[in-house]
């Protein structure tokens, strides 16, 4: 307690003498002391430094191994033939549309040292898939609570936290049924009820929750929202969970709203269906040839 409020105070009294350089370097002394206190803190700091130092990928693992990391820079005349042979689809990947002759497009002349075989994250992400049809069994709330953690270093513009999951499960999801009749403006017969939220013992609803900040229009909010789902997708089936991501175009209808209980300026993003990975699936997936698709068709230059 007392340390937090000397430093405060430190901060406050280095403002008015001092310069804006050591008052910055009192600032990053404080979150240090801060830091320091916390235990969590310091086994992130350590995985982190772990990542930089021991890891087996990135420039700095090149500069351990003794290679010369690429330097980015390139003279013209190599861009420009890596560009040309692109073009006449020689030696790099084939660009997919026709360029005018002034564009220069990707340069592929360097080759990627990226294995995205032997990197486990880069594996996970690349090999994920959509489970539609899933096991009953889900992750406890406690795993949630993890995976929930983890995505939350999503890219995210002034730190808003602009998104939340709303866990549905049991006979929550029968409410959503009701809902999204009620939406639809479907009326059964008695004991009919709408089965589509019970195609997984567990759904995440996400919630886009944009904050008004005049240097963060809604959209960016709304982009770091779908970024959480998108990495809490990728969490769990690193986890060895399966997911689909749902939506259609009840989603913001009142009824469902209502039930989400969101706030005017909040939008329903879909929800995560979330279980295990049925047998048949899992084999199903290892022997698996989907191909990923062609890069160049994402990737341009100005
Ligand atoms: C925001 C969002 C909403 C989606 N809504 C639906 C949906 O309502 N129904 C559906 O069949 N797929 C929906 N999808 C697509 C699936 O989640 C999935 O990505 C798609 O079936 C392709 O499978 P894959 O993820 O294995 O490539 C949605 C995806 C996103 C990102």
């Amino acid at each position: 307690m007392s340390k937090h409020k000397d430093s405060s105070e430190n901060r406050g009294s280095k403002k008015v003498g001092g310069s804006k350089k050591s008052d910055r370097s009192s600032k990053k002394s404080d979150k240090k002391k801060h830091r320091k206190d916390d235990g969590a803190c310091e086994v992130t700091r350590s995985r982190v430094r772990a990542h930089f130092l021991d890891g087996e990928t990135g420039p700095w693992a090149r500069t351990l191994a003794g290679q010369s990391p690429d330097s980015g820079e390139q003279t013209a005349s190599t861009s420009e033939a890596a560009a040309s042979e692109a073009e006449s689809g020689e030696g790099g990947a084939q660009s997919s549309t026709a360029r005018p002759a002034n564009r220069r497009g990707p340069d592929y002349s360097v080759p990627s040292s990226i294995d995205t075989v032997a990197d486990p994250v880069l594996h996970a992400i690349s090999t994920r898939r959509s489970i539609s049809k899933l096991d009953p069994e889900t992750p406890s709330d406690s795993d949630l609570r993890e995976l929930i953690r983890t995505v939350s270093s999503v890219a995210d513009h002034k730190g808003l936290k602009p998104w939340r999951f709303v866990i549905i499960r049991g006979d929550d999801r029968n409410r959503l049924g009701e809902a999204l009749d009620e939406a639809d403006d479907v009326h059964r017969k008695p004991g009919e009820i709408n089965e589509k939220p019970l195609r997984a013992e567990l759904l995440l609803a996400l919630v886009a929750s944009p904050q008004n900040n005049p240097k963060v229009p809604a959209w960016e909010q709304h982009a770091t929202a779908a970024g959480a789902g998108h990495l809490l997708e990728l969490a769990l089936w690193q986890a060895g969970w399966g997911v689909m991501w749902r939506s259609g175009n009840l989603a913001n209808a009142p009824a469902v709203r209502r039930l989400h209980r969101l706030k005017d300026d909040e939008l329903l993003m879909g929800w995560l269906y979330i279980g295990a990975v049925p047998e048949r699936y899992r084999q199903r997936l290892a022997g698996s040839t989907r191909p990923l698709p062609d890069p160049d068709q994402f990737l341009d230059t100005l």
